[in-house]
């Protein structure tokens, strides 16, 4: 396996599709992937960590009564120092769909797809992020303990912490290691993707395309253990969870979970001056304060 990443390219994908049908009426007129979490839309979520990777190309798919919505939110990007393009996913189709429809979008590059209802907190993000990205061939997965793993993807190791299995929801599991939705690629997901059949529930499933990975011993893992984050937003409860979680965890250190123009300006992508004109479109809030205080500080 190559780890040479100086010449690979990485673009990133969000898929914001779904109905969100277990957060109705809620979602009746608006994407899940737009309700807030705590004091931000949740697309902010995924979209910091795609940032905090330093991947700037970025695609969002999304359904056609939505897609007006995430433009009007996140427009080009241009402000955040990165360009956003978006694409439709006509039909629930499932989430591997994502490297066909996004097919043109990839071209030559390496992409990660996360999910985006998915968020993820803790200390070190970034470095696992960054150590998915040295490999320039095959896939990276994420691993995360759950107490109900029928819910999840799920993937058995050998006693050499090797992939053994991945089952989508199994009905018994001897592991608890759920996979995330955060997936690192090569340049030939989409030539395997186009290679998998829709499963019994319709969908081309991103198990299926792991699989094929772990056929052509191209799977690798890590693993998320304790001290780790990675929520649920896709019922009230989990939705409510997740916001009472920022909320904690923000007011606890005074530092932003997500913030994405924080990021734009550590990773050098937006000038002081444009975060203070964005500080100043937010000053009614705390957001906007404590984008205030970075230019101050910084
Ligand atoms: C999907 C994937 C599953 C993964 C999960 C992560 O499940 O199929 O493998 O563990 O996302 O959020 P779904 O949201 O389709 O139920």
């Amino acid at each position: 396996m190559k780890t040479d990443n100086k010449s690979i390219k990485w673009k990133g994908i969000i898929l914001a599709g779904g109905s969100g049908t277990r957060l109705k009426p809620i979602t009746n007129i608006i994407s899940k992937q737009l309700l807030p979490v705590y004091n931000k839309p949740m697309i902010y979520y995924p979209l910091s960590v795609l940032m905090l990777a330093g991947i700037r190309d970025i695609l969002i798919i999304t359904t056609k009564e939505n897609i007006n919505h995430f433009k009007a939110l996140l427009l080009s990007g241009r402000k955040l120092g990165i360009n956003l393009s978006y694409k439709i996913q006509k039909k629930p189709n499932g989430i591997a769909e994502a490297f066909i429809i996004g097919q043109k979008f990839i071209g030559k590059s390496n992409v990660c797809l996360i999910l985006g209802d998915n968020v993820l907190y803790g200390q070190g993000l970034k470095a696992f992020l960054k150590n998915a990205m040295t490999r320039s061939t095959g896939s990276t997965i994420f691993g995360y303990p759950v107490k109900d793993p029928s819910r999840f993807g799920i993937v058995e190791l050998d006693k050499n912490n090797r992939i053994k299995k991945i089952v989508e929801k199994p009905k018994n599991s001897k592991s608890n290691l759920a996979i995330i939705g955060l997936y690192f690629y090569d340049n030939s997901v989409v030539k395997l993707t186009k290679k998998i059949k829709k499963s019994h529930r319709g969908e081309l499933e991103i198990t299926d395309l792991n699989k094929l990975y772990h056929q052509n011993s191209n799977l690798n893992i890590e693993i998320f253990g304790r001290g780790f984050a990675w929520l649920d937003t896709g019922t009230y409860e989990s939705l409510i969870d997740a916001s009472n979680f920022i909320y904690v965890a923000e007011k606890r250190q005074g530092l932003q979970i997500a913030c994405i123009e924080e990021i734009a300006y550590n990773n050098g992508w937006i000038s002081k001056r444009t975060l203070l004109k964005i500080s100043k479109e937010n000053s009614n809030t705390d957001y906007g304060k404590y984008l205030l205080n970075l230019v101050k500080n910084k």
